[in-house]
């Protein structure tokens, strides 16, 4: 919701209430906000709210690294309620602090529960060194810089979520620039989200084993616009140990016939169609990509007690959790395998979704894309199922 107030804009989002300046959304904007980030921040609260609240993490400290308006810090403290007890809000830019001490003083928060640094991000995250129970990361184009410093900065146990908006590389249009900055190779196809993800978070595992600290996705989700992975952050060597060496891997498809999967190893032969036309992506993370037990509780929170989402953050949330139940699927898209299987029509994915399920394979629908599914079955039992299905 948005209302004009000559040279600002007044936006209300989730419990909060922020004023920016008017204009474009766009790199050179004096402060930043994109309401078509809404979603983003939605879940980033929820999940940060619901590991707190796991924790039992009282008057936990936050750091909203990239903060501009203030947005995302606001709403750490008003809707995380006594989890959250101070959050310090940083950015290099002047003028997006002045905007978060006017938006402080309109949300009433009192000066005891927030700091403003104006640093670099990696600057900020030193100086908070081990402790920092949330850290949000929410930069202009790709975090890869700035994931040594955020590993410094997470306390014993904590939460660090990270936004990355340069889907054009981890998705396989720019594999170079990907290989560059987050040394996977990165492969465009139609499942191309899922595995940018998976190169994300992969990146964020490598990058904290080397600071001895372990990160665990709970949930990896995404838009055409912005990748997200948030996960748990433990001192833990074990973990550490246990993470890298076990389920780090790649995502292979064959060019061929579309059918895909993921393993320690790359891929050199088909296992549906035989053919040695396989790309493979990675090194990614193999293992859970949305943790049915976090989905579950985020999930019930909408059912209980919070207000604040947008409706299509309720929605997105409970693709999530269908999601979740699908541990070892993938994705594929249903016009990519009607167009290369050569079937009359895509089938409805609400539909074959359900006749896979009763053909013994676990199935859902997935939020990163409508015309796809999430599934373990091979690509070969897909186009079978969608032969049998009627129209
Ligand atoms: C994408 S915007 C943040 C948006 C905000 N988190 C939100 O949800 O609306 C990125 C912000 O980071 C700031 N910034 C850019 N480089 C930075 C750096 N190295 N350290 C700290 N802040 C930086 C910019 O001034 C800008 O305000
Ligand atoms: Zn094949």
């Amino acid at each position: 919701m948005s209302e004009s107030t000559g040279d600002g804009v007044s936006v209300v989002e989730g419990l909060a209430k922020v004023e920016v300046p008017a204009g474009r959304v766009c790199k050179s904007d004096d402060v930043f906000y994109n309401p078509r980030m809404r979603i983003c921040r939605d879940l980033s609260v929820l999940s940060a709210l619901v590991f707190l609240e796991n924790y039992n993490i009282k008057e936990g400290f936050v750091l909203d690294a990239f903060a501009a308006s203030g947005i995302r810090g606001l709403r750490y403290l008003l809707e995380c309620g006594s989890h959250v007890g101070k959050v310090v809000f940083n950015d290099l830019n002047p003028k997006a602090l002045d905007c978060v001490r006017h938006n402080l003083g309109l949300n009433g928060i009192d000066k005891s529960r927030a700091e403003l640094m104006m640093e670099d991000a990696r600057v900020a995250m030193l100086r908070l060194r081990n402790k920092c129970d949330v850290v949000d990361i929410d930069p202009f184009g790709s975090p890869s810089k700035y994931i040594d410093c955020a590993a410094e900065a997470m306390a014993k146990i904590s939460m660090l979520g990270v936004t990355a908006t340069d889907t054009a590389p981890l998705c396989g249009t720019y594999p170079v620039v990907c290989y560059r900055k987050y040394l996977a190779t990165s492969y465009r196809y139609d499942g191309m989200y899922e595995a940018g993800l998976r190169i994300l978070a992969a990146y964020i595992i490598r990058i904290f084993a080397k600071h001895e600290k372990a990160f665990l996705p709970v949930i990896c989700f995404g838009r055409e616009h912005f990748l997200r992975v948030q996960g748990v952050v433990k001192r833990n060597l074990r973990e550490v140990d246990r993470l890298l060496l076990k389920r780090l891997g790649y995502l292979s498809v064959c060019e061929n016939c579309g059918h895909r999967v993921l393993a320690e190893e790359k891929t050199s032969r088909c296992e549906v169609c035989g053919s040695e036309k396989v790309k493979n992506a990675g090194p990614l993370w193999t293992g859970e990509f949305l943790n049915e037990g976090f989905c579950k509780s985020m999930a019930r929170k909408i059912e209980k007690e919070v207000g604040w989402l947008s409706d299509e953050s309720v929605k997105v949330i409970n693709l999530l959790q269908e999601e979740a139940r699908v541990k070892k699927g993938l994705i594929y898209d249903t016009h990519f395998v009607c167009k290369k299987w050569k079937l009359k029509f895509p089938p409805r994915v609400e539909r074959l979704v359900e006749a896979l399920k009763d053909h013994g394979h676990d199935a859902s629908r997935t939020h990163l894309k409508p015309t796809a599914i999430r599934t373990t079955a091979r690509i070969d039992e897909i186009v079978e199922v969608s032969r049998k299905m009627k129209m």
